[in-house]
């Protein structure tokens, strides 16, 4: 046992000689100013097991990264066609890239935004970083993964709000809201030259702590051929503080990289504490493992050919009736749904839109509970005609299917039968 130990630790040492001279020989000072900085790390002693001790946001509900399972996400009509504004023209050349240890990521200068897709406001491209495992064809790699299969490496680009924030970092400090989008890849034979650029950063920094310029490069060449189809979902920071201030847009299609391209990220060196001892060593498998623990509803996004609110929790509400309970209000009726899978319901959606307005988004009234199996909506106009439908919403956060529509006529504004109700009462 313990010559083993031993054996590991001047083994250990040897390397960190070795590799220090290597690196253009680290002074004994500079370590220890290593060590201070280092407060969390994917291995060694401050590993992803450890991190919530210092930063207790991370073992919150809404932690990332997750399995993404294709049948569990609810495709929403809203979540359609992401609008990417000036990503085809090139990087300012204030763009760098640094090895901070823990992955290598580019300060991108420029003004790239993503708006639209259901996302509440327009974002601009801050940082891109990278997570990758062993940088061979079948290691993994990424952090997220689809359907249970994970990729070599994944790349996540972070936007923030730059009407409200200076820069991510600043938008990361006050806890406002970032947009990242994951992008998965798969190795192929021939070089990917739109990163070509990047490829030459890394290979530029893959000293700990070096940053270097990057030459320009069209945002638009990194993403895969086709973003119409994504999963989205809030989650958090992948790694210390895990702030739970991100909205993930997890792209379905792949993006390629060639296998010599992959293999410049496994010469990424980093830092590791060991024991006593700070290593010098290879930086690979930088990815945070997935968070089983994870609560909260998962969205695909809609390219036309889905089918919508499926998966469902129940079947339709039954026998849904509506009539006008005055000028402005109808009081609608339902029977509860007979079948409901794997949930209970939480309440009821009641959306009533005007019959000749087939796109326009409908209101909603949401009952209190789930006992309720009725609802008086109101502020309509008189003397139209309203389309009514009903649907369970479960406490898993899926909706069931949704009821027949109903068509009804409100009444003609009579002001005369007003004054004979008044004189009534
Ligand atoms: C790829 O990496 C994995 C470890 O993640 C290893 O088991 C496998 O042998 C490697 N394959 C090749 C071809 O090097
Ligand atoms: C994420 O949270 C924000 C703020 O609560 C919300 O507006 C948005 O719809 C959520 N997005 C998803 C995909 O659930
Ligand atoms: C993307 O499109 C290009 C050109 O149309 C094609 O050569 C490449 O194989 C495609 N990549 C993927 C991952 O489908
Ligand atoms: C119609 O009924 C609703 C609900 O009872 C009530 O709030 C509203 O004031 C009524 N409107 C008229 C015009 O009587
Ligand atoms: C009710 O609507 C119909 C058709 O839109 C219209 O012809 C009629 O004049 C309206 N009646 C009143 C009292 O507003």
């Amino acid at each position: 046992m313990e010559t083993t130990g031993c054996v590991l630790l001047l083994a250990a040492l040897l390397f960190f000689i070795l590799f220090s001279q290597q690196a253009e020989g680290y002074a004994y000072r500079n370590q220890r100013k290593f060590s201070e900085d280092i407060d969390w790390s994917y291995a060694g002693t401050l590993n992803q097991n450890n991190w919530a001790k210092k930063f207790p946001s991370c073992s919150n509900a809404k932690q990332s990264p997750i399995n993404i399972e294709e049948s569990l996400a609810q495709v929403k009509l809203q979540f359609q066609k992401l609008r990417f504004e000036g990503w085809e023209t090139l990087t300012a050349e204030r763009t760098t890239i640094k090895n901070d240890g823990k992955t290598v990521a580019v300060d991108v200068d420029g003004d790239f935004y993503v708006s639209g897709g259901g996302l509440g406001s327009k974002f601009k491209v801050g940082r891109i970083a990278f997570h990758w495992g062993r940088c061979n064809a079948s290691s993994e790699g990424s952090e997220h993964s689809l359907d249970g299969v994970k990729y070599p490496l994944e790349m996540q680009i972070f936007c923030y709000e730059a009407h409200l924030y200076d820069s991510l970092d600043e938008t990361i400090k006050a806890g406002g809201r970032i947009t990242a989008l994951a992008v998965l890849f798969e190795t192929s034979v021939e070089d990917n030259v739109n990163y070509a650029a990047i490829i030459d950063g890394i290979n530029s920094v893959s000293r700990y702590g070096k940053s270097a310029e990057v030459s320009p490069f069209a945002p638009r060449g990194l993403l895969p051929n086709s973003t119409d189809k994504y999963f989205i979902y809030n989650g958090s920071l992948t790694s210390p503080p895990c702030s739970e201030t991100v909205e993930w847009i997890v792209f379905k299609n792949t993006a390629a990289i060639s296998d010599d391209q992959l293999e410049m990220f496994c010469e990424v060196m980093t830092m590791q504490q060991a024991g006593y001892v700070m290593l010098m060593d290879y930086l690979q498998n930088n990815y945070r493992e997935q968070q089983q623990q994870f609560m909260g509803q998962l969205f695909s996004s809609y390219t036309g050919t889905e089918e919508l609110l499926s998966p469902v929790c129940s079947s339709e509400p039954e026998n849904i009736q509506a009539v006008p309970h005055n000028l402005s209000s109808l009081l609608v009726t339902w029977e509860r749904p007979r079948a409901v899978y794997d949930a209970s319901i939480e309440k009821y959606s009641v959306s009533y839109r005007l019959d000749n307005t087939l796109n326009a988004a409908p209101f909603i009234y949401l009952t209190d509970g789930d006992q309720d199996v009725g609802a008086i909506v109101g502020d309509l106009l008189a003397n139209t005609s309203y389309v009514v439908q009903v649907v369970a919403v479960c406490t898993n956060g899926l909706f069931g299917r949704v009821s027949d529509t109903l068509t009804v006529s409100m009444p003609v504004d009579d002001p005369g039968k007003r004054h004979r109700a008044r004189d009534r009462a």
